[in-house]
């Protein structure tokens, strides 16, 4: 081999591959896409980085649900723009992308507002990402947030092992994406785009990677999860009972769950999931916003507080185990103390697991915060206050009633000190035991024995500690 040979065949390995960083905001859905861009550019010759130093793309992966949230992404973008600048200075050439929701909302407006961002890639363009990189290295500035018409899932290339290995034993799987139901308060249905679902095939293909590479809890996600319409196998619409029911079929996948269920679309073949398939696990998030069917109304949410109070009562009769969580509004435009009272007795009717509550955010575009009745910041601070108490209460109330009981634990990391591991309940609880670090991976029965703020204490099952 002459020496020009020799230079040729090394260079290539010898020079660092481009390093990317991808930040993500928002739901899971989010999280999910952060992966497959990464995967996507793993194909391009992008490792991935922790950190923005060493980064020579850097992708925030935005969330434009509520104003804070947005605008939590332009002070980011100052810092970064800083960062490149120093970098560049250096003879780098960093870039910047702005994904996700923002991106798909705002568009061309991000690229006016912070001069140092290269691109702009909504939701549903992510795919394009090579492309557009190509064209931000000749110097242009692109916003891509068409909706594509092609399967942006399709042109996604599929993880290596080596790729979800180091993600962890539990995943997230896109099956439905978008939204039609435009609630009155939300920003989802524009940014994300309408309701479409993944063929059953695709779905049990990418479980089934995952699951080989040592994967072994599933969520199955989608803004309306429940309203999962994809093609079966045999060319009929499905639905996700039945999508459930083929998952829980595939061997070494032991734990199933879905996220966020609207509750017009809690279907009884659903409900019955719960009863009949043992992976599922018995915990549903139920977003309900509100118990005022006034107020449920004028968001648009299609159903009553009885209708959701009946939906619960129906889980639980199939799982009396179940745990709930929901999310909650308060101060969403015209709301009384008397319809916020609602909310508060339909919370301790029903007695949550797990919520999350927001003081309503008027986000442009949406019919709500054109209304002239907008609640005053104070009263929607004191509502909140009062709602999150009661929550963490309830919320307390669940893991103390879980001290005593065995359950199984997913063992996911080590524990906060040498010779713990921590994993998760079938309830979503963090949960450390002594044990040892091989179990991480697996489930074990443990037995409960304390309950912290934020975790519970528990004892291996004496057959687990012998393992
Ligand atoms: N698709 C899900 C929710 C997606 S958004 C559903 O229908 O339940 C996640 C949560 O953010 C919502 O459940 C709601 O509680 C909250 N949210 C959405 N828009 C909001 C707004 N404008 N202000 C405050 N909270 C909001
Ligand atoms: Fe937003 Fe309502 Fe759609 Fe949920 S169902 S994403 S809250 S519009
Ligand atoms: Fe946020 Fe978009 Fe998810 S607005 S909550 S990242 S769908």
């Amino acid at each position: 081999m002459n020496a020009v040979e020799e230079e040729e065949r090394s260079a290539p390995t010898e020079r660092a591959p481009a390093k990317v960083l991808v930040k993500s905001y928002g739901c899971q859905m989010n999280v999910y896409d952060a992966t497959r861009m990464a995967d996507l550019l793993g194909r391009e010759g992008y490792a991935e980085t922790n950190s923005e130093e060493d980064a020579d793309l850097v992708i925030l992966n935005t969330c434009h649900i509520r104003e804070k949230a947005a605008e939590k992404i332009y002070s980011e973008l100052g810092k970064l723009a800083i960062a490149k600048r120093a970098l560049n200075a250096q003879g780098r050439d960093m870039k910047i992308v702005v994904a996700g929701c923002v991106a798909q909302a705002e568009g061309e407006e991000v690229l006016k507002r912070q001069r140092a961002v290269d691109l702009v890639v909504g939701p549903q363009s992510y795919h394009r990402l090579p492309e557009l990189l190509r064209q931000a290295k000749k110097g242009a500035r692109v916003a891509d947030t068409d909706f594509a018409v092609e399967d942006k899932f399709r042109t996604l290339p599929a993880p290596s092992r080596a790729q979800i290995r180091t993600r962890g034993v539990s995943a997230f799987v896109t099956v439905q994406e978008g939204c039609d139901k435009f609630c009155s308060f939300c920003v989802v249905p524009y940014t994300r785009g309408a309701e479409a679902s993944r063929p059953v095939t695709e779905i049990i293909a990418e479980t089934k990677r995952l699951v080989d590479a040592g994967v072994c809890e599933i969520t199955l996600i989608g803004q309306n999860v429940n309203a999962y319409r994809g093609l079966d196998v045999d060319g009929r619409e499905s639905n996700l009972a039945r999508l459930l029911d083929r998952l829980a079929r595939i061997e070494g996948l032991t734990r199933l769950r879905y996220t966020t269920s609207h509750p017009v679309d809690m279907a009884q073949e659903l409900i019955d999931s719960h009863g009949a398939i043992p992976k599922l696990m018995p915990y549903v998030h139920l977003p309900v916003q509100s118990g005022s069917d006034r107020i449920l109304k004028a968001m648009n949410r299609k159903h009553g507080a009885d209708a959701y109070l009946s939906i619960v009562e129906k889980i639980r009769k199939v799982r009396p185990d179940v745990a709930l969580s929901s999310d909650f509004i308060v101060g969403f435009p015209g709301e009384s103390d008397a319809d916020f009272e609602a909310t508060m007795a339909l919370a301790r009717g029903v007695g949550f697991a797990s919520s999350f509550s927001f003081k309503y955010s008027p986000r442009p575009g949406t019919p709500a915060a054109d209304r002239d009745d907008q609640i005053e910041e104070k009263v929607k601070s004191e509502r909140l206050a009062a709602l999150q108490a009661l929550l963490e209460e309830q919320r307390q109330a669940f893991n103390a009633a879980t001290v005593g009981r065995e359950v199984d634990v997913l063992f996911e990391k080590p524990g906060r000190h040498e010779g713990q591991i921590a994993g998760k309940s079938p309830y979503m609880q963090a949960v450390h035991v002594e044990g040892p670090t091989e179990l991480i991976g697996r489930e074990a029965s443990v037995k409960i024995i304390a309950a912290g703020s934020n975790s519970l204490g528990a004892r291996l099952m004496s057959e687990e500690a012998k393992a």
